[in-house]
């Protein structure tokens, strides 16, 4: 059976990321219905206006790699109770240049982690008013990840089985929205 594809998108650079740990055992949990992979956005260039008529090849590589795809997964830590910088430069050359908004009509799911007792909430919040005004189709839900040690095991799954649970959910939701928004697609998945 055809799998969804899935860009995963991390909003974070920092070699040791507990979001890019947990993107990964996200990938691992729902490897029965997506295809994932992983979006790179720490190589694009800062954004600027100047040069939206003449996109950089990582800019090129970043929009199609998110047009590909049946679905985006955003994993992201908070950056001063908001959207850590590397990934709102990475949001705005998707929605750019005007006309070409590679983010438009595309199902996502945003989630995180951070050590902090909300997890990633608020930078999850502001995430999701961005996402909406470009017309992404936010699966609904709050998945807020409180980072703790055994929150990623060493065989790269989701250590607690109430969490595991629980975001496996969000997964079968998430595959279950994308289907239904495109019946061709999931005409596809059950051929
Ligand atoms: C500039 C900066 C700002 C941060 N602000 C917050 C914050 O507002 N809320 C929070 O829970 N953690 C905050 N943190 C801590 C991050 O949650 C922590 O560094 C986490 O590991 C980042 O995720 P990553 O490992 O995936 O990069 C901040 C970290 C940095 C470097």
């Amino acid at each position: 059976m055809a799998k969804l594809q899935l860009a995963v998108v991390v909003g974070s650079n920092r070699r040791e990321s507990i979001n890019r740990r947990l993107a990964q055992a996200l990938a691992k949990l729902g490897a029965d219905r997506f295809d994932a992979y992983v979006v790179r956005i720490d190589d694009l260039p800062m954004f600027n206006q100047d040069n939206e008529g003449n996109l950089s090849a990582e800019v090129v590589r970043f929009k199609s790699e998110l047009e590909r795809a049946d679905g985006v997964l955003i994993v992201t830590p908070e950056h001063d109770r908001s959207i850590p910088a590397v990934l709102k430069n990475a949001v705005d050359w998707g929605a750019r240049p005007w006309g070409k908004n590679s983010w438009g009509g595309k199902p996502a799911f945003i989630t995180g982690t951070s050590p902090g007792a909300i997890g990633s909430a608020l930078a999850q919040q502001h995430l999701r008013a961005v996402m909406v005004s470009l017309g992404t189709i936010l699966l609904g839900g709050e998945a807020y990840v409180t980072f703790k040690p055994n929150l990623v095991d060493d065989q790269g799954n989701i250590g607690d089985e109430g969490t595991r649970q629980f975001l496996r959910g969000f997964i079968d939701r998430f595959a279950d929205l994308i289907t239904r928004l495109a019946p061709s697609q999931a005409e596809r998945v059950a051929a």
